[in-house]
C-alpha cells in the first residue's frame, strides 16, 4: 500500500524556509499544508495560515517545520506543536541549546519526533552520525570548525588580505550569517552547536553559559599577517571532551599548522570531528551554512520521520558541569601592555604579540575577560 504523503506546516519563509518550500513542493511524498510567515516571498503558492492555532487544530498536519530562528516565538510554537502531538523539525540551534532538556522531554512524553540536524553543521549529516555512533560507542571528544560565517571571514582575510568588514558583508549577502551577525562573530552561534553536539555525544545536558567562549570580533589584519609569518592558519574552533566528572567545552580562535586538515577548510565549509573509544577520530566535511545545504538537512529530517524515526537523537539527559582547568595550551596574545599575570607567563615576544607558556583554558579566558576592561581590543588564539 502507498504511504500517505507527510503533511507539513512550514513556520518561516526566510532564507532557509524558502529553500525548504522549494524542496517540499518538488516532492510527491510530502505536501505543504500551509506556511506561517510574516513575509511571504513572491512565487509562494501554498495556503498561508493566519496563526499557529489553525495549524495545531488541523489533524491532517503531522509535522511542523520551524525555520523562523530566534528564541521567540519559536519556543512557544515548537513546544505547542510537540504538546499537540506534531513531529517537529527545526534548524534553530538557539532554541535547542537553550531549552534542550525541556524540548527533548516534551517530544518523548508526546511520542513524537524532534529533529534538528540542520542546527549544527548546516548541510552535513553530523548530528545523525553522532546519534548512530553514540548509540554504540563511548564518544570521547568533539571538535572542529562549526561556523560558516567566521570560516568565510578568516579564509578571505588569509587568502586575499581582504578586510574583516568586506568579508562579513559578503557572508551576509550569501545568506551564511545569523540574523544578528554578532552571534557568529562573538562565538555564540558556534557555542550553541557545540552544546547540542556535546549533549548528544555524551548523553548529558550542559549549560551554554558555562562554555568558555571567545570569537573573532577582535582579530585584525596585523594579527593575520603575524600568523602568516608564524606559518599558522587561524580558525575558530569548538572543542569538548568527556571528563570523569563533567565535560571540558570551549570556543576559541586557534592557530593551526598548515598540515592540520582544519587549515585547509575554505569559505563557508565546516569540518567537524568526533573521537570514539574504539573507532578513533572521524571527520565530517561540507557546507555549514547557506540556503540549500541547510534546507537539505531539514528535508532529510522530514524523510527520516516519514520513515519512522521518533524522539530525539538521544534520551540520555545527565546533568554535567563544564570544567576547562585540565586543558592546557600555549597562546598568542595581543594586548596593549603587560600585566603581572602575562609577565609571569611569557614564553616568547613577537613583533605584535606574545606567546605564553602553557596555561589552562580557564585561566586564559578569565584573564582576557578581565583584561578587556582596560584593553577592549585584546585578542588571543591558542597554538595547536
Ligand atoms: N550563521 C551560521 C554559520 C549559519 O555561519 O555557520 C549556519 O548555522
Amino acid at each position: 500500500m502507498r504511504k500517505k504523503p507527510m503533511r507539513i506546516a512550514l513556520l518561516g519563509l526566510g532564507t532557509v524556509g524558502f529553500g525548504v518550500y522549494e524542496f517540499v513542493q518538488a516532492r510527491k511524498d510530502m505536501e505543504l499544508a500551509c506556511a506561517l510567515s510574516l513575509v511571504v516571498p513572491e512565487g509562494v503558492t501554498c495556503p498561508i495560515a493566519k496563526n499557529l492555532d489553525e495549524i495545531l487544530r488541523d489533524e491532517t498536519i503531522d509535522t511542523v517545520v520551524e525555520v523562523i530562528g530566534g528564541l521567540h516565538p519559536a519556543y512557544e510554537f515548537v513546544s505547542s506543536a510537540l504538546k499537540a502531538g506534531k513531529n517537529v523539525v527545526t534548524a534553530n540551534k538557539l532554541l535547542i541549546a537553550a531549552h534542550y532538556r525541556e524540548l527533548v522531554t516534551l517530544a518523548k512524553e508526546n511520542g513524537v519526533a524532534l529533529r534538528c540536524t540542520a542546527a549544527a553543521g548546516g548541510g552535513i549529516p553530523w548530528l545523525t552520525s553522532l546519534e548512530r555512533t553514540a548509540a554504540q560507542e563511548p564518544i570521547l571528544r568533539v571538535s572542529g570548525i562549526m561556523n560558516g560565517t567566521t570560516n568565510f571571514i578568516l579564509d578571505t582575510m588569509h587568502r586575499s588580505g581582504g578586510s574583516f568588514t568586506d568579508a562579513l558583508q559578503e557572508a551576509q549577502r550569501l545568506g551564511y550569517a545569523e540574523r544578528d551577525p554578532a552571534d557568529d562573530l562573538n562565538g555564540a552561534d558556534i557555542r550553541r552547536k557545540l552544546v547540542i553536539s556535546s549533549n548528544i555525544a555524551y548523553g548529558c545536558v550542559i549549560d551554554e553559559g558555562e562554555v568558555a567562549t571567545e570569537g573573532i570580533e577582535h582579530i585584525t589584519g596585523a594579527d593575520i599577517a603575524a600568523f602568516k609569518r608564524m606559518n599558522r592558519v587561524c580558525k575558530l574552533i569548538a572543542a569538548s571532551r568527556k571528563l570523569e566528572n563533567g565535560v571540558a567545552a570551549y570556543i576559541e580562535p586557534a592557530l593551526m599548522p598548515p598540515s592540520m586538515p582544519e587549515s585547509a577548510i575554505p569559505q563557508n565549509y565546516n569540518l567537524i570531528s568526533l573521537t570514539g573509544e574504539h573507532i578513533g577520530k572521524q571527520s565530517f566535511y561540507g557546507q555549514g551554512a547557506g540556503r540549500y545545504p541547510t534546507a537539505y538537512n531539514v528535508l532529510q529530517d522530514c524523510v527520516d520521520i516519514a520513515n519512522g524515526v521518533r524522539g530525539f537523537y538521544t534520551d540520555r539527559l545527565e546533568e554535567a558541569h563544564v570544567d576547562n582547568s585540565s586543558v592546557q595550551r600555549q597562546y598568542y596574545v595581543r594586548t596593549n601592555g603587560m600585566d603581572k599575570w602575562l609577565q609571569s607567563h611569557v614564553d616568547k615576544i613577537l613583533d605584535c604579540g606574545i606567546i605564553t607558556d602553557k596555561v589552562s583554558v580557564t585561566e586564559l579566558h578569565n584573564w582576557a575577560k578581565h583584561r578587556r576592561e582596560t584593553d577592549p581590543g585584546c585578542f588571543f588564539a591558542s597554538l595547536r
